[in-house]
């Protein structure tokens, strides 16, 4: 498997399993499957709800395999409800609980953006948020780090985030972040963050990559392009003799991001893990670079609210 390496050492699979959206009932058999198939790397986050079944999931295969936790890459994401610091350490410590371990490889703040911490599933007018000043991201990113000192996590890092935040905690925070994870994929290219990211040592996560269609339809724009059945992947697929999945996955591992494909089937596990063995030309490339069209299946609107507290999430 391809690796990334952060500065310490420490070596991220490129590619890991997505788990947004996977249900607790079938995350179970996809676990097994995927650690059956080669992957070592497993994307989770408090607010998908299945880090319980995750972790009864790895327990079980710990104990009837010769694998152990220290084999496996564990990011998760601090949710929004607890941005405030004295939050930080119990909201990971429920992750730690659920997922049954004593340590995250990699921990995200998984937006720029705080809700009230009692709030109940997702905000509906702006009462359910805090401001930034009453929680800004840089106190939240300090007890993140904090977290770091502690030895309850490996690397600290964002997801969401756009230059302007994460220059706000290059120039003002004790560290910066390791990782930004963000929407990438060819409707979506962003290469002046590639760019940017690359000259301040921060890597990319690209979540999203084959376009999430599984999202559920509040989230879907009703006319939006699919990845998938895009005609040119498609037909770079067939000179290939590959999938439209095994491109786009290909494609994000020579731009040198890390990618997070979703699967909880064990036929395409397998088939996204192998795409590491398609070999994309240069025409393929320019083909893919033509179809950058700053589309985001994940738009953050629906975290910003009338009276200005949040806009503009992506500062675009
Ligand atoms: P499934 O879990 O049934 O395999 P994303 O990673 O962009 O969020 O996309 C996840 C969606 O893509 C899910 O609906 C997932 O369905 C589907 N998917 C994952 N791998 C493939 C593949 N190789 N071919 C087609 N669809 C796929």
């Amino acid at each position: 498997m391809e690796k990334l390496n952060f500065d310490n050492g420490d070596k991220i699979d490129i590619i890991g399993l997505g788990t947004w959206k996977s249900e607790s009932e079938e995350i179970k058999n996809a676990i097994h499957a995927a650690l059956d198939t080669g992957y070592r790397h497993i994307d989770c986050a408090y607010v998908y709800g299945n880090e319980s079944a995750i972790g009864e999931a790895l327990q079980e295969y710990f104990s009837n395999n010769d694998l152990k936790r220290e084999d496996i890459w564990l990011t998760s994401k601090l949710w929004n409800t607890a941005h405030l610091p004295k939050h930080v350490k119990p909201a990971l410590q429920e992750t730690l609980d659920a997922l049954q371990t004593d340590y995250l490889d990699l921990y995200l703040m998984h937006w720029p953006v705080a809700f009230q911490p009692d709030l109940k599933g997702f905000p509906s007018d702006s009462d359910d948020f805090l401001s930034l000043n009453e929680a800004p991201l840089l106190d939240t990113w300090e007890a993140m780090l904090q977290l770091k000192h502690d030895g309850l996590i490996k690397h600290a890092g964002v997801s969401n985030f756009s230059e302007k935040k994460l220059r706000l905690l290059i120039d003002k925070a004790s560290e910066r972040p390791e990782m930004n994870q963000i929407e990438l994929h060819p409707y979506l290219q962003q290469d002046d963050m590639l760019d940017f990211a690359k000259a301040k040592d921060i890597r990319l996560t690209a979540y999203s990559p084959l376009g999430s269609k599984d999202r559920i339809p509040q989230m879907k724009a009703p006319d939006e392009p699919s990845l998938l059945e895009n005609e040119v992947i498609k037909s770079i697929a067939d000179k290939h003799e590959a999938t439209p999945a095994q491109i786009l996955i290909k494609w994000a591992i020579d731009r040198k991001t890390v990618v997070i494909p979703k699967s909880t089937n064990p036929d395409r596990l397998r088939q996204n893990i192998a795409s590491l063995k398609v070999e994309l030309d240069e025409t393929d490339h320019q083909k893919i670079r033509e179809l950058d069209k700053h589309f985001r299946y994940v738009h953050g609107k629906f975290f910003e609210t009338e009276d200005g507290k949040y806009e503009n999430i992506f500062d675009e």
